[in-house]
């Protein structure tokens, strides 16, 4: 199966996804990485990795509409089997969350339904909480909300910065990412109606 990644930043999580395939983990074609800014980082990953980049820049566009629309040219124009946002930090209109349900995932620096939203790893901290992590979730039109695939979770210790915490939830996500996105390629998973379903069994 295909696959077409879409970065914002430094794609740590692209890298995971990379390194699985070229350690014979991840049966999938990487075809497109699609940034929306052009200074990503992990437009870099990919282009070391000889992964085909593109830039769609926000800022040319008139609006989120205009965007939404060019973007969903963009990736069909790949036709993924699977689309994977991997620090993608744009909101998605429901019009191309809905062209690509079922086949685009999202992964969320927080144990979902806790912290939908930014700053998740200092709002975990003010909270108190003892445990944190990271979610996999297929991708609906309310926003960080799609049904839960999987889950890394970490301690919280007493003693925790901010970036101590999102260093440990990171290194969940690149563990847990790599393995839905194989779930996913070997036809083990799917979205039926709200509900994701993992070897026939709903989760
Ligand atoms: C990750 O924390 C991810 O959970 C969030 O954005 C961050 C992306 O990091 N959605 P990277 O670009 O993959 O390094």
């Amino acid at each position: 199966p295909s696959l077409v990644v879409l970065i914002s930043g430094s794609g740590s999580n692209l890298q995971a996804l990379i390194d699985a395939r070229e350690a014979g983990d991840l049966p999938a074609d990487i075809r497109a990485v699609i940034s929306n800014r052009p200074d990503a980082y992990g437009l870099e990953r990919a282009r070391a990795a000889g992964i085909h980049t593109e830039v769609l820049d926000h800022r040319d566009f008139a609006g989120r509409t205009a965007y939404d629309t060019a973007l969903q040219q963009r990736i069909d124009a790949h036709a993924p089997e699977l689309v994977v946002l991997a620090g993608f930090m744009r909101i998605l209109t429901d019009e191309l969350v809905n062209h690509f349900r079922g086949r685009m995932l999202n992964i969320h620096p927080s144990l979902l339904p806790a912290f939908r939203g930014l700053h998740t790893h200092s709002r975990a901290l003010e909270a108190g909480h003892s445990e944190h992590g990271c979610s996999v979730h297929f991708v609906t039109p309310a926003l960080d909300a799609g049904p839960v695939i999987a889950q890394g979770v970490v301690p919280i210790e007493a003693d925790d910065s901010e970036p101590v915490l999102a260093r440990r939830v990171r290194q969940q996500e690149h563990r847990i990412y790599p393995l839905v996105v194989r779930w996913f390629a070997q036809g083990r998973l799917q979205l039926d109606g709200d509900t994701a379903v993992l070897d026939g069994q709903p989760l």
